[in-house]
């Protein structure tokens, strides 16, 4: 169902204390923009439309952000001059045509938000006009004050204009806001910027909402939902609990994680359940892994599928298009790139196989290297079904090694291989006899010292 929802992200600030030249709202957290993960959890509201406020030095986000979530409408107010949150959300209103009966504004760099939290800010505007999401911080810090009687909420101090009496308030305002979408615009129009600041605060219009005989209320969440992101420093504590939100949910879902602290998820990974993931694994984005796997510790792995029972690592590195069938092994030392693996074959060590599309049961031996790329192009490599290839080969793609075949170790194979046939291709052996007898004599009647 579709509710009467509008909901409007602010993200035209600066973000000078990132020292950056990309947006603030664009860095990554689990290897997804801020600003989409706030999208991410906004759009399950199923809200009639999404403007995001930005300003016109943020190249690029426009084109990123629609992108990322091609089945919903977002459109873009662009703020020419950042005069303050209540501008902002001015900027947001001139481009909604059709606003929604609830109105949600959000942050773009508050990016741990919950559809939970969110839903019931929905809820809270089925009684009151106006609700803020608060939460308790009792350190020093700037945020705006609450100031409450009893469930009503009265006003929003700014810490800058806020009096002594005001500043030991520990309930702070984290920006998220609900108001009613029939009373936003005349309410937003009674700010102005007679403040510390000089600057149209949006968090007037609680006061305002108030002066006119509209009842405002409160939700209080815990601090770590909203953390918003300003420096790198910040950006690395979201990371962090992010991350352990993440392990949290697969463990929960019958994951195991042998050191959750110590693996690095994608806001993307699919992992499912009786999954054993050894300590210190990167996944980045793109990952799907299916039951009884098993991950084995310094693995890193992007853009990959791996089928029920395959065994990854240690020190295993897959890459974008890496497709592994059901009990494929992956050893040491093994990169695998846009190749895709068939049931019970083994890559067990030291190896490079790229662009390859390999059958089932085969054995690649140690060191095997597929020469995919001759520094202009990159060329196929097809091995079949119940191949073995000898350690210490390289494979010149491109090439067709058929079912069957078997490559002596040492080959450079630049031919293809018909089924069932032996290739064997270096150089050929040959003894001396006391050749090394002869060496020795040699060298040591002519030593130096
Ligand atoms: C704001 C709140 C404060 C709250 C705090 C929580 C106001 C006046 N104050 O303060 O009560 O405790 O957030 O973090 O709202 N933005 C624009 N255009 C602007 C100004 C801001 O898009 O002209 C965006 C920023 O990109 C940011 C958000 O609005 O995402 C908040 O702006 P910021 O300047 O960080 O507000 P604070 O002063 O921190
Ligand atoms: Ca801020």
């Amino acid at each position: 169902m579709t509710q009467d929802l509008s909901i409007i992200i602010l993200a035209a600030g600066r973000g000078t204390r990132m020292k950056s030249n990309l947006p603030k709202v664009m860095h990554k957290v689990a290897n997804r923009e801020m600003l989409n993960m706030v999208i991410d959890e906004a759009k399950s509201l199923n809200p009639k439309n999404v403007t995001i406020v930005i300003s016109d030095e943020m190249t690029g986000v426009e084109d990123l952000v629609t992108k990322s979530h091609p089945e919903i409408a977002i459109s873009f107010a662009i703020q020419k001059e950042r005069l303050g949150t209540g501008h902002a959300v001015s900027c947001a209103l001139e481009n909604i045509t059709d606003i929604g009966q609830k109105v949600l504004v959000l942050y773009g760099d508050t990016p741990l938000i919950e559809k939970e939290t969110l839903r019931k800010m929905q809820n809270k505007l089925d009684d009151f006009a106006l609700a803020i999401l608060g939460f308790e911080n009792f350190a020093q810090n700037a945020y705006g004050r609450l100031v409450i009687n009893g469930d009503r909420l009265e006003k929003i101090v700014e810490f800058k204009d806020a009096n002594e009496e005001e500043k030991t308030i520990s309930l702070c305002n984290s920006g998220v806001i609900a108001i009613s979408g029939d009373k936003i615009t005349e309410l937003l129009a009674q700010i102005d910027n007679k403040n510390a600041a000089g600057e149209f605060y949006l968090t007037d219009i609680v006061k305002i909402a108030n002066e006119n005989g509209l009842n405002s209320s409160f939700i209080i969440t815990n601090e770590e939902e909203v953390l918003g992101v300003n420096s790198r420093l910040e950006l690395a504590r979201v990371e962090k609990i992010k991350q352990r939100k993440i392990a949290q949910k697969m463990m929960e879902n019958g994951v195991t994680l042998l050191d959750p602290e110590s693996i690095y998820f994608s806001f993307d990974s699919e992992i499912s359940n009786d999954v054993i993931i050894h300590p210190n694994v990167f996944f980045g984005p793109k990952v799907k892994i299916a039951s009884n796997v098993e991950i084995k510790s310094f693995s890193h792995i992007e853009g990959a599928q791996i089928a029920q029972n395959a065994v990854i690592g240690p020190f295993a590195r897959l890459r974008p298009g890496s497709k592994l069938d059901e009990n494929v092994k992956i050893g040491n030392f093994v990169e695998v790139k846009n190749s895709q693996i068939g049931q019970k074959s083994k890559i067990n060590h030291l190896s490079y196989i790229g662009d390859c599309d390999l059958g089932k049961n085969s054995n690649i031996g140690a060191g095997t290297i597929t020469c995919n790329y001759d520094g202009y192009n990159k060329f196929k490599t097809n091995i079949g079904d119940d191949v073995f290839i000898g350690s210490n080969s390289s494979l010149i793609a491109p090439l067709n090694i058929e079912n069957g075949a078997l490559v002596a170790a040492g080959s450079v194979i630049t031919k293809n291989i018909s089924q069932d046939d032996l290739a064997v291709a270096r150089a050929k052996q040959i003894n001396l006899e006391k050749g090394g007898e002869k060496f020795r004599n040699n060298k040591s009647n002519n030593k130096n010292d």
